[in-house]
């Protein structure tokens, strides 16, 4: 996130300096290369690299000399109690306290829990007047809401801008200024206190969290009782109200932000009492629709069998494998002694360090499939969209196709052929088998599979 709106901040016309301390990292920014796969960024990267206007450092003085804005976009991961973890938002805070040789304003583009930003100007207020110098350091809540994968294009046309800015006329110009070039294309800015900035971030990933599970929660039953979650979504979706977006079932959501942030909630529901039951369930069911999915796969798999995986990103555009459904289900198969072949677009660099050569990388998805029992397809990449069900057929060894996104068309799947396993699709539509196991198979998915989480 920090790396995009440097970038995007630089393309606006300011002058920007992207501070961080991966060494690495800035050497690879520094040479025009992107560290992460984002559409457009490079190039932009590039372009203002070469025009003076964004340049990288890892030295903080360096960095702060004569800013006027610092933008601080630290990673918040979740902690086991599933609170934000908050020791680099404040570690940060109070690293610039400590340099600080001016006045200038402190933006959290973090996504933090309500309270951080009045934390963070305490401590910065405590560390100031220890050094005895009386530089004024308000912070302003500014959370982010960019999408991987389409960040560059977030940054530029957000739906809207959420500063969180308590009495502060000179701090709330100063984001004005900055933001000036998206405003101007009519994109709104929206001023509050910075305790409803801090919650609007987590509402609305919690919100759309919701969503999805809550049409995941419906598949079950459309799996029972013979209805099929994609024309029940698309019957829903058209009513105005409800939208047709974050409708489509599939594993669940994964990646670094949804996760977190709903976990995030939860834990500040605990911690202050007051009850969050639709945020609990919503966690609930993503883990639920998850294990459900890998107990149907187990419970089809014969022993030492070859799975080919389709997509290892937690979703497409992007090589982020934060919290992905791969991250899970690999070590998983991979302990009940099957062989993988995997194939991504872009995220196969990452894969390498995090299965090393525990599983076979391939550079297309028929390769991946090659003499495979069964393929699954994780992430739903435009690639797999073309593929050729009928080659598909004649090129694995088995015949289940598992569609974890829904992206195939259960008739055309049957028609090559193979058995398909779509997720809420019930069995009165199925020619041959569906995610709804056999009951024998259903007392193996009775037992909950322990998923071990691959942090990374
Ligand atoms: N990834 C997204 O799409 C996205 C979108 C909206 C909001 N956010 C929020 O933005 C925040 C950052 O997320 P991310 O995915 O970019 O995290 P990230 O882990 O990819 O990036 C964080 C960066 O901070 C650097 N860092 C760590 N300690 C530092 C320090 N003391 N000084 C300077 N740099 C330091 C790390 O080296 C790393 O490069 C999170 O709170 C997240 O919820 C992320």
């Amino acid at each position: 996130m920090g790396l995009t709106t440097a970038v995007c901040f630089a393309e606006f016309g300011h002058r920007v300096i992207g501070m961080d301390i991966d060494e690495k990292k800035i050497a690879m920014i520094q040479s025009g290369k992107s560290p992460i796969f984002e559409p457009g960024l490079e190039e932009m990267l590039k372009r203002n690299l070469e025009s003076g206007r964004l340049t990288f450092t890892i030295d903080l003085t360096e960095a702060l000399h004569e800013t006027l804005v610092v933008f601080s976009a630290v990673a918040t991961p979740p902690n086991e109690d599933f609170s934000a973890d908050l020791r680099i938002v404040y570690q940060v805070c109070e690293n610039v306290a400590q340099i600080a040789d001016h006045n200038f304003v402190f933006v959290n583009k973090s996504t933090v829990p309500i309270g951080t930003g009045s934390e963070c100007e305490e401590r910065i207020a405590a560390i100031l007047e220890k050094r005895g110098v009386s530089y004024h350091i308000p912070v302003i809540s500014n959370p982010e809401f960019l999408r991987e994968g389409c960040a560059v294009t977030d940054t530029f046309q957000p739906d809207r801008i959420i500063v969180g800015v308590n009495n502060n006329p000179e701090a709330r110009e100063r984001m004005e200024e900055i933001y000036r070039p998206v405003t101007r294309t009519k994109k709104p800015i929206l001023f509050m206190n910075r305790e409803s900035a801090e919650i609007v971030k987590y509402a609305s990933n919690a919100f759309l969290a919701t969503k999805i599970s809550f049409v995941n929660m419906l598949c079950e039953l459309c799996e029972k009782k013979g209805a099929n979650i994609r024309d029940v979504t698309h019957g829903m979706g058209l009513d105005d109200r409800i939208g047709s977006r974050f409708l489509h079932a599939g594993i669940g959501y994964g990646g670094s932000c949804f996760p977190k942030d709903v976990k995030a909630l939860i834990a500040l529901s605990r911690e202050t009492g007051i009850p969050m039951p639709i945020v609990e369930a919503t966690h609930e069911i993503n883990e639920r629709q998850r294990q459900r999915f890998f107990q149907a796969l187990l419970s089809t798999l014969p022993k030492r069998a070859t799975v080919a995986v389709w997509g290892l990103s937690f979703k497409p555009k992007t090589d982020d494998m934060r919290d992905a459904p791969s991250c899970d289900l690999i070590p998983l198969l991979l302990a009940a002694g099957h062989t993988i072949r995997v194939f991504d677009p872009v995220a196969m660099e990452n894969a390498k360090k995090i299965f090393g050569d525990g599983i076979t990388y391939n550079s297309s998805p028929m390769e991946a499939a090659q003499g495979a029992d069964t393929v699954i397809l994780l992430t739903e990449w435009d690639v797999f969209r073309g593929i050729h069900l009928q080659e598909l057929k004649s090129t694995l060894k088995g015949n289940h196709l598992f569609d974890g996104r829904n992206v195939y068309e259960l008739r055309e799947v049957t028609k090559a052929g193979l058995t398909y396993h779509g997720i809420g699709i019930g069995p009165d539509h199925c020619y041959t088998t569906s995610i709804f196991p056999s009951s024998h198979e259903r007392s193996i998915e009775s037992e909950p599979i322990d998923i071990k989480r691959i942090d990374h």
